[in-house]
């Protein structure tokens, strides 16, 4: 994951299809993390204090939306492989979304 993240910032590097494809492995690969390690999304450690607990709760949730809207947008945005989808929109405002929460 880490690797196709560091693919998926090179975007001018590849090509628009390598970068599509990256984002929906991505996608999916997330999906997978987040199920294999359901046990644990919720359970931090009872000695943690419990402000770093509101603090490690707010990060992982403000990380999980941010994530949740960069890969949305991009599909949205998709100009070769998910043309199809209902919800397709190449607006401009689609794009500042996407380049914003992937930065
Ligand atoms: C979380 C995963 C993703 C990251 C980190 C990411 C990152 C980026 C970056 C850095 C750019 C280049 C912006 C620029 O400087 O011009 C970009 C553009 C783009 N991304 Fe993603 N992306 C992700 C997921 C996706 C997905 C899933 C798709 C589609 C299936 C997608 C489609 C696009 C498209 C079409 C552009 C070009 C937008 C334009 O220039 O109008 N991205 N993305």
């Amino acid at each position: 994951m880490t690797l196709l993240l560091l693919v998926l910032m090179g975007f001018h590097l590849q090509g628009e299809i390598v970068h599509e494809w990256a984002g929906i492995l991505f996608t999916l690969l997330i999906i997978l993390h987040l199920y294999l390690n359901r046990h644990r999304l919720w359970s931090l450690s009872p000695k943690l204090p419990s402000t770093m607990q509101v603090v490690n709760r707010t990060i992982n949730a403000a990380t999980w939306v941010v994530i949740l809207i960069a890969t949305i947008s991009g599909m949205m945005l998709s100009r070769h492989i998910l043309l199809d989808l209902p919800f397709h929109n190449p607006a401009g405002w689609v794009r500042k979304v996407h380049m914003t929460s992937v930065h």
